[in-house]
């Protein structure tokens, strides 16, 4: 039940904490599973007294940051020696779909700059097929909507595509990087999913996170 699962998620978090070193540099995911690991990271670093530096992944856990007490760089200044984070989906192959916070921009970022990376993700984030109940969001430039639409509806692979809409006020998300959201649910997403869209102008970044150096923690 709920209970049980937010144990198990504190004992991962914790574990996540026990890899911090002195003068590590870390990324630190979003979310709430990556937040349990924040917590725990801080708490260690201030009660040790140890130099580490957090690189955030969004705004998110940036405010974390700041109010947990841990120190900041960016990827302009430091490389992080490894980061935590979390997903949405994880299939056999630690493929990945992120993107529900809508921060997979600097998540990729991060994870992309870090020799490993620690996922945390609960069971219920485990998929036997990639795109099981989640759709491979992509960040847009609102001016190529147009394009990027139809340049979806050209791919025979896609079946929906859905402007992500905010919940609390009218209009779509917007996001750090002041661009839009499309959901894009597929049939089946094909292996060069990644580079079909990243191929289309307009395209940011994708939420699908494939062949990075990751460690997958289950909760
Ligand atoms: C943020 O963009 C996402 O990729 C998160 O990593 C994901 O939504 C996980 O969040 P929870 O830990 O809250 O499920």
């Amino acid at each position: 039940g709920d209970i049980s699962n937010r144990e198990e998620k504190q004992r991962v978090a914790d574990q996540v904490a026990g890899k911090v070193k002195d003068k590590d540099v870390i990324g630190i995911g979003s979310g709430s599973t990556a937040f349990l690991a924040l917590q725990a990271i801080a708490e260690r670093v201030n009660k040790e007294g140890l130099d580490v530096k957090g690189i955030p992944t969004s705004k998110e856990a940036e405010i974390n940051c700041a109010v947990l007490g841990l120190a900041t760089t960016t990827l302009i200044d430091s490389r992080p020696d490894w980061g935590f984070d979390g997903a949405d989906e994880v299939d056999g192959d630690r493929r990945l779909i992120k993107g529900r916070g809508g921060a997979m921009l600097r998540e990729k970022l991060v994870m992309a700059s870090a020799e490993k990376t620690y996922i945390l993700a609960d069971k219920s984030k485990m998929v036997e097929r990639l795109g099981e109940k989640f759709a491979v969001p992509i960040e847009v430039d609102a001016r190529a909507i147009h394009l990027v639409e139809t340049g979806l509806g050209n791919l025979s692979s896609v079946k929906r595509v859905e402007m992500r809409m905010a919940e609390k006020k009218d209009g779509p998300v917007i996001t750090e990087g002041g661009n839009i959201i499309l959901d894009v649910t597929f049939e089946d997403i094909p292996a060069d999913a990644e580079s079909t869209l990243k191929a289309m102008p307009g395209v940011v970044e994708t939420g699908l996170f494939t062949g990075y150096p990751v460690e997958i923690l289950t909760v």
